[in-house]
């Protein structure tokens, strides 16, 4: 099967790419790295990205920006959602696969207002779809630190109630569920255990030879409300992750903020 896969380098983009290759499909990377500005619906050297998705049975898309502004989040999907599902519409693309987040119905503000705009259009699109949401990645507290710590004197961390999953485990499901017949919504996945973002945090930490303290605030408005509530960790009908936090942080997949050339990297102490 060709698959394309719409922010391969990322997070989770690169265990579907990995997942993809090793199942034996023929991927092609869409991101800017690789020419493509899925934002301007451009693909390389002027071509377009329907000529881009010629032969591509099945597009799965774990594109992201980094933002708590509700109004770059829902122009940032919007147009990369709308670009993807015109050229896979004129390419003849048979399946839209997407990627989302476990618990965000209602909750219209912030990254997730962005999400909900994505599942609309995917949801409300030609394209024959399937929207997986998995719960915040293991990765997330990487993510997270390198965004919001203040130098050597502190990281403050927002409330967050989760039961975060390994993100090789959602690009492995990502590539069953490109594999499979377009379903509209897959399972939720969520991971093994519930956890504090701000305990996983201290942990990285400890790990990782970090002495820095570590503080929970109350992040404002919809977005935090629903963290610091039970709605993001799934129902009990979620499909399961097996990797738990403290496995990850032991594994290759964690890199340590010594090895990181981050933020966060640069305030080891
Ligand atoms: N992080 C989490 O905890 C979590 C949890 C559940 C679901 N999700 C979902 O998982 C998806 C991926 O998140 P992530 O954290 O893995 O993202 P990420 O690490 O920030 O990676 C974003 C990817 O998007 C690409 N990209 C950004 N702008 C682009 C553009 N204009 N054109 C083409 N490619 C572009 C980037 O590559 P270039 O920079 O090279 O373009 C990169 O490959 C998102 O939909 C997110 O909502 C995330």
């Amino acid at each position: 099967m060709r698959i394309a896969i719409a922010g391969a380098t990322g997070v989770v983009g690169r265990h579907v790419l990995a997942a993809a290759q090793a199942r034996g499909h023929d991927v092609l990377p869409l991101t800017r790295s690789t020419g493509h500005d899925l934002a301007r619906g451009a693909g390389p050297a002027g071509t377009s990205l329907a000529a881009a998705l010629d032969g591509v049975d099945t597009v799965i898309d774990v594109a992201s920006v980094q933002t708590t502004s509700a109004a770059r989040s829902r122009a940032f999907f919007t147009a990369v959602t709308s670009n993807l599902l015109r050229a896979e519409r004129e390419g003849g693309v048979g399946h839209h696969v997407a990627l989302s987040i476990v618990g965000i119905d209602g909750v219209d503000a912030s990254y997730f207002a962005g999400k909900l705009a994505q599942e609309r259009l995917v949801a409300g699109g030609a394209v024959p779809h399937t929207i997986l949401r998995a719960t915040q990645f293991h990765e997330f507290t990487e993510q997270v630190t390198a965004r919001l710590s203040l130098g050597r004197l502190l990281t403050p961390i927002p409330i967050g109630r989760y039961r975060p999953v390994a993100a090789r485990e959602v690009g492995a499901r990502l590539v069953e569920v490109a594999e499979a017949a377009p379903a509209g919504r897959a399972r939720d996945l969520a991971g093994p255990r519930e956890e504090r973002l701000v305990e996983m945090v201290r942990r990285m930490f400890a790990h990782d030879g970090v002495r820095r303290p570590v503080v929970e605030f109350p992040f404002p408005g919809a977005y935090g409300r629903a963290s610091a509530s039970d709605v993001l960790r799934g129902g009990a009908d979620a499909d399961r992750g097996a990797v738990t936090f403290d496995d990850w942080l032991r594994s290759g997949d964690h890199t340590p903020i010594g090895s990181r050339t981050d933020a966060a990297a640069s305030t080891r102490t």
